[in-house]
């Protein structure tokens, strides 16, 4: 098990673009994911890019269970995706709380599109596709940002709509909100 230490917001390699993963089934691209496994497990995330831990590749992870507190948002196995590309079904976008193992503690209300299908490949180079939408297709776009260099605090569209997860709390503004995106699964009601 290899835990790797998560960059926070402010390192520069988190604003750069990853570059596509071109050799699969090789040891390096194994033990990248291996260990992205065991940061986010570690972690309580949900989703993680590989930039996130300091390797500027095209691939990320995402998978989470049921979340009583969310019945909405359907338990995600968990996913490698590599090369990733995301195409919106329709123009519809909706704003939900995210959170982001790089930017600790803090919540920000982000529009994403609704629903996409998202294709890349898989850790054996297969190719795949999946239809997503709701919880899933944000946590896909959460990521996939990763690999642009984006974090979700530059999607934000009112800053007034961004803090600290406590803060928030006690005020009551999380409660019924959705997961948070690549952050622990404590959501915003009865949470951690
Ligand atoms: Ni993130």
């Amino acid at each position: 098990m290899s835990v790797r230490p998560v960059l926070r917001m402010g390192d520069p390699r988190l604003l750069q673009v990853s570059a596509p993963v071109s050799r699969f089934q090789v040891a390096e691209l194994n033990e990248l994911i291996r260990d992205m496994e065991d940061t986010m497990r570690a972690e309580r995330g949900s989703g993680l890019a590989a930039v996130q831990i300091g390797v500027p590749l095209r691939v990320v992870l995402f998978g989470y269970g049921f979340n009583p507190n969310f019945p909405a948002s359907e338990a995600v196995p968990m996913t490698v995706l590599i090369n990733p590309e995301i195409e919106p079904l329709g123009p519809d976008r909706e704003s939900a709380w995210e959170g982001c193992l790089s930017v600790p503690g803090m919540r920000g209300l982000v529009p994403r599109y609704t629903h996409i299908v998202y294709r890349g490949f898989d850790p054996e180079g297969r190719p795949f596709e999946c239809d997503a939408s709701g919880y899933h297709a944000r946590v896909v776009q959460h990521e996939c940002d990763h690999l642009d260099g984006i974090l979700y605090p530059t999607r934000i569209d009112d800053l007034s709509q961004f803090g600290f997860v406590d803060e928030l709390e006690a005020a009551g503004r999380l409660a019924g909100g959705t997961l948070p995106c690549d952050d622990t699964c404590s959501g915003g009601r009865g949470g951690k």
